[in-house]
């Protein structure tokens, strides 16, 4: 097991941010690490990298306890912190030379070498930290995690502030990492879970409110309902006038023209829509129909 967590708790002040959370995360796949602002993924992660001590429970990186033998941990880890904190003075062959030096590494010069080619710092190499732009300085951020090759990677929102060019490439390089080291990344970009995780771990309030892989989550969102969403050229009050039993919730848009409705997944019911803008004299705009994806698992699980 890579990584496991186990009835972790931690208190700041009388303020509890995590109530005692487990789970655990494999080799050789991506755990999207998700929550509202405030939930406690910050404080997990740097629980897990030894930054933070707990108040109780116990985190282990490739069986080492993060607190009782926290070299050997260090050693395996790799972590990108929320708001990378970088020496901003140093240039950026010189940090990842410190950083490399920290980790006692061989043959400093060529893996500072590797990471800068790895991490598409190349022009900007030669810079001094408080230069870069902020997409730079997320890939030196990364370029320090990776340095000692570990094989667990813990990422605080990697993509966060990056421009659409950057955010395929640091995509890019993170699923590859996925496929051989453990990683733990957090993220508030829907799509970005949808490209990247195996798998899905969902934090609020402190509380893990759902742990599996995406695959099984999205089909329980499934069957909790589809949505249908309709538009008509005329102002029409449908959830007065449309009466099914299917139709489980009438959300209106920005005005009596488009509705929303979710309905039991077994029932769509687009042609009883049709046909009822028919009879009722309606020019039907737009009509369609989509599954639940993970923004609504997260909003329905996370919704104060
Ligand atoms: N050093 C601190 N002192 C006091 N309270 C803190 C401290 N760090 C975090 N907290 C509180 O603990 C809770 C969890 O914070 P945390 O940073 O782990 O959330 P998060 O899930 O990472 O949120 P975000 O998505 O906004 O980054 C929050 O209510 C936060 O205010
Ligand atoms: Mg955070």
């Amino acid at each position: 097991m890579s990584v496991r967590i186990s009835e972790l708790q931690k208190t700041y002040g009388d303020q509890k941010a995590l109530a005692g959370i487990s789970f655990e995360a494999l080799p050789g796949g991506i755990t999207g690490f998700l929550g509202p602002n405030g939930a406690g993924k910050s404080t997990t992660m740097k629980i897990l990298s030894g930054f933070l001590d707990q108040d109780g429970g116990t985190a282990t990186v490739c069986g080492f306890d993060t607190r009782s033998q926290a070299e050997e941990v260090k050693r395996r880890i790799g972590y990108l912190p929320e708001h990378n904190p970088l020496y901003k003075d140093m240039y950026v062959k010189e940090y990842l030379g410190f950083v490399a030096g920290m980790h006692s590494l061989d043959k400093r010069k060529q893996r500072v070498a590797d990471m800068v080619e790895l991490t598409g710092l190349g022009r900007e190499q030669h810079k001094k930290i408080n230069a870069l732009s902020k997409g730079y300085r997320q890939r030196v951020g990364l370029a320090q995690a990776l340095i000692h090759d570990p094989e667990v990677l813990i990422l605080d929102e990697p993509t966060s502030g990056l421009d659409p060019n950057q955010l395929a490439d640091i995509r890019e390089l993170i699923r590859g990492l996925g496929q051989e080291k453990t990683v733990i990344l957090s993220t508030h970009i829907m799509q970005e879970v949808e490209a990247l995780c195996d798998k899905v771990v969902i934090i609020n309030q402190g509380e893990i409110v759902a742990d599996g892989a995406l695959d099984s989550l999205k089909q329980q969102a499934g069957k909790s309902g589809i949505d249908i969403s309709i538009e008509f050229a005329e102002e029409f009050p449908l959830d007065e006038r449309f009466k099914d039993k299917a139709v489980m919730r009438f959300s209106q848009g920005n005005s009596k023209r488009n509705w929303t409705l979710t309905v039991n997944p077994e029932k769509d019911l687009r042609g009883d829509l049709f046909r009822f803008a028919v009879e009722n004299d309606l020019t039907l705009l737009g009509l369609s129909a989509e599954t639940r994806e993970v923004e609504d698992i997260f909003r329905y699980l996370t919704h104060k």
